[in-house]
């Protein structure tokens, strides 16, 4: 596999950190999908040279519009689509149609602390170890298999900031390699 679309709502840090891992690779993104007008991710994919699109995914009528961006997908010849910051919960008929083909990433150990605001909620419940996690993407949100984890214990003298850019560094850090590694064949076998 090696032709990568980036699905992103953002900010796009995990976008950027994917592009340069990749840089004069096979592997480097050929396209970028956003949800979002204006979202700082499209920005940076047009200094990139990434085609980039603006592709809204409204709640009233997203399985057709899913359906529409499958079929683009497609026509893109794309086979690994990486969710990276993607807000929008995929309907399951496109998540059937790329089965094993999605990755995503997730701020926290799941399957503690699933959807959105993941590091917040676990600083307010006071958790002592952070992390991330790569998954597959199933029906569910946030639920599909682990691919790969790491974690880290919270130091005393830590704040939420200073745990978001921790969580964000491991991100950056094995994001690229899962997905080099998923590219090239690799699978998890416990
Ligand atoms: C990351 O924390 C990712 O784990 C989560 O959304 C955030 C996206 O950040 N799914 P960015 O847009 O890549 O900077």
């Amino acid at each position: 596999m090696t032709r990568l679309a980036v699905l992103a709502s953002g900010t796009g840090s995990n976008f950027e950190a994917i592009c340069e891992a990749f840089e004069k690779t096979p592997y480097y993104p050929v396209l970028l999908i956003c949800d979002r007008k204006d979202a700082p991710v499209l920005h940076k994919a047009e200094r990139r040279g990434v085609e980039s699109l603006h592709f809204p995914l409204p709640a009233q009528e997203r399985e057709e519009a899913a359906g529409r961006l499958s079929r683009l997908l497609r026509e893109r010849e794309i086979e690994l689509i990486v969710l990276a910051g993607f807000m929008k919960v995929l309907p399951p008929v496109f998540v059937k149609d790329w089965k094993d083909k999605i990755l995503n990433i997730h701020p926290s150990i799941l399957p503690r602390y699933p959807g959105t605001e993941a590091i917040r909620r676990a600083w307010d419940a006071g958790e002592e170890w952070f992390g991330i996690t790569i998954h597959l993407v199933d029906e569910g949100v946030d639920t599909g298999p682990i691919l790969f984890q790491n974690m880290f214990h919270r130091l005393p003298e830590d704040t939420l900031e200073s745990l978001e850019n921790k969580v964000h560094r491991l991100e950056h850090l094995y994001y690229p390699e899962i997905i080099l590694k998923f590219a090239q064949g690799w699978r998890r076998t416990k």
